[in-house]
């Protein structure tokens, strides 16, 4: 498949490591269940989670990432799977206890459409219980929008964290959002 990531990807773990604030949340959290990442790239995340013992489901359109993300998960015996497919028409199945989107969105005005739409339907989709998990670069105007989408969807959240995380990678702080659809 062509996809612009298949040539980052030749560079070995080409975002880095996982956030801090995201190691240091889901390190803590009790229920390690099923997790659905949708655009899990070459797994940095995924693969991280499934060090902890989270049951994880990554979905990408690079096939370079994916082919990276099975072949570590093999070597590891982690209970972790990629598949390669469109995140915007991916089923939110009751299968996922928690779907995670790290830099998936930034709300940019010609994606501002196609990223509101595919929010609004996890939103429908995740099961009660089910936790969103978004982490995107920070920027007021952007954590603006996904709040308003949330909120404008009209389905109950509890708001498990609101913060900022580094990212020594890239010296940045990324924006985390992690809420729970309450029953
Ligand atoms: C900025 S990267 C983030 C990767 C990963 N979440 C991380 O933080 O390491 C965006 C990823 O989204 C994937 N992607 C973009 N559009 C997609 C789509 N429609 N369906 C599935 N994956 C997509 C890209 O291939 C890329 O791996």
């Amino acid at each position: 498949m062509n996809n612009p990531y298949n040539k980052h990807y030749r560079q070995e773990s080409y975002f880095g490591k996982p956030y801090p604030g995201l190691v240091e949340f889901f390190e803590n959290y009790s229920n390690r269940n099923v997790v659905l990442d949708l655009g899990c790239g070459q797994g940095r995340d995924a693969l991280f989670l499934g060090r902890l013992g989270y049951k994880v489901v990554g979905v990408d359109i690079s096939d370079v990432g994916i082919q990276q993300l099975n072949k570590a998960a093999l070597q590891e015996k982690l209970q972790v799977e990629g598949f390669v497919a469109d995140i915007y028409s991916f089923g939110i199945t009751d299968e996922y206890d928690i779907v995670l989107l790290d830099s998936m969105f930034h709300f940019y005005k010609n994606d501002v459409e196609k990223e509101t739409k595919v929010l609004r339907r996890i939103i429908e989709e995740i099961k009660p219980g089910g936790l969103i998990c978004n982490f995107m670069q920070k920027g007021n105007k952007r954590e603006k929008e996904l709040k308003r989408i949330i909120k404008e969807s009209g389905v109950t959240f509890e708001v498990l964290l609101d913060g900022y995380t580094d990212y020594p990678e890239y010296d940045a702080e990324f924006h985390m959002y992690i809420i729970k659809k309450l029953e």
